[in-house]
């Protein structure tokens, strides 16, 4: 069988289906250009001096590694000039990043978390790059906040890296979800895995367990139903595995199902959940919903949450269909 690189693939998106328009296509290249950059740069760790704290702190407080740094400036550099952006905004910078006067512009902007799961870079574990990208709004300033503050039905395209045994990038466009290996040898992505189905049902669930004492009732009854067992009154047997890295979690629920789930907590009553809405929760809903799943905040579709604040959190669960929608059921009940 000949092989499809994301190139080829994207080509025949714009010319054979008419789905994406060119300028969206050559920011998929680019986007995928500077992933494999990153992807060099993790690969190599410590023969590169790149593990370890960069000595700074993000908007949010967290102490950034080196390789958060590293991806974040790879990620701005590799799309500042190709006149497909309008701007930027990252989940390392304060707010959104302007394309300099110099480059020519364009309609999209651009989200991303340059590297997910950071804490598991120093230890050799899988960690990856998220990004959506959305149109900025006729008349909006591109570089306000206001211009990316677009619910993530308003998504145009969707993806996430994950560097682990391979590099796989997953992408949706609105039209199913795809996956491509990185070549390493050949230096380009290549289809391995086309329109992705999540199965509806599954025995296996993700979420950090520490955190039990905090959760609302719910998740308690839920996670609890789970524990039991054979026994109780799920009569069946479920399995559990945590990451913490969401790009790892949300690619195995991917290829054999499960549920991925970060509720809000009592731990810290200001923030509604841990994980971040404009670059990890909206991008991880649309390619879960493109591949059949349920992606909810526990109350509601996560897609159509209106954003008030570009660092917003808040609670995810997604993945295999029926179990996303019981455990949504949990909180409405
Ligand atoms: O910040 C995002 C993230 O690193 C996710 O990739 C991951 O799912 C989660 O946080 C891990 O959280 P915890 O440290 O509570 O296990």
């Amino acid at each position: 069988m000949r092989s499809v690189s994301l190139s080829r693939f994207l080509i025949d998106e714009q010319w054979q289906k008419h789905a994406i328009p060119s300028d969206l296509r050559l920011l998929v290249e680019v986007v995928a250009r500077a992933i494999k950059a990153i992807s060099i740069n993790v690969g190599k760790g410590a023969l590169a001096g790149v593990l370890g704290d960069a000595g700074s702190g993000n908007v949010q407080g967290e102490a950034q590694k080196k390789l958060d740094v590293i991806a974040n400036e790879i990620l701005l550099e590799a799309n500042e000039w190709g006149g497909h952006l309008a701007a930027m905004a990252s989940e390392e910078m304060e707010g959104p990043h302007a394309i300099p006067h110099r480059f020519p512009k364009g309609e999209y902007l651009l989200l991303f978390d340059p590297l997910d799961g950071s804490s598991n870079i120093d230890v050799n574990v899988s960690v990856g790059t998220i990004f959506s990208v959305l149109r900025c709004p006729e008349g909006v300033d591109p570089t306000s906040e206001q211009a990316f503050l677009q619910p993530g039905t308003a998504q145009v395209c969707a993806g996430f890296a994950v560097f682990g045994p391979s590099t796989v990038l997953v992408l949706t466009m609105g039209q199913g979800v795809h996956a491509f290996t990185l070549d390493r040898e050949v230096g380009s992505f290549v289809l391995t895995r086309e329109d992705i189905r999540i199965p509806e049902d599954t025995k296996e669930f993700a979420i950090n367990m520490s955190n039990q004492r905090h959760w609302e009732s719910p998740v308690q009854r839920y996670i609890g139903e789970l524990l039991a067992g054979k026994s109780g009154p799920r009569g069946t047997d479920f399995n559990m595995r945590w990451v913490a890295s969401m790009v790892a979690d949300v690619y195995r629920i991917l290829t054999r199902g499960g549920i991925f789930m970060y509720p809000r907590d009592t731990k810290e009553p200001g923030k509604a959940g841990r994980l971040r809405l404009m670059y990890e929760a909206n991008p991880m809903a649309m390619i879960i919903e493109q591949a059949g799943g349920g992606a909810t905040t526990g109350r509601e579709r996560i897609l159509d949450v209106q954003p008030t604040a570009l660092h917003q959190r808040i609670a995810v669960y997604l993945g295999s269909k029926n179990e996303v929608d019981r455990v949504t059921g949990y909180h409405q009940g």
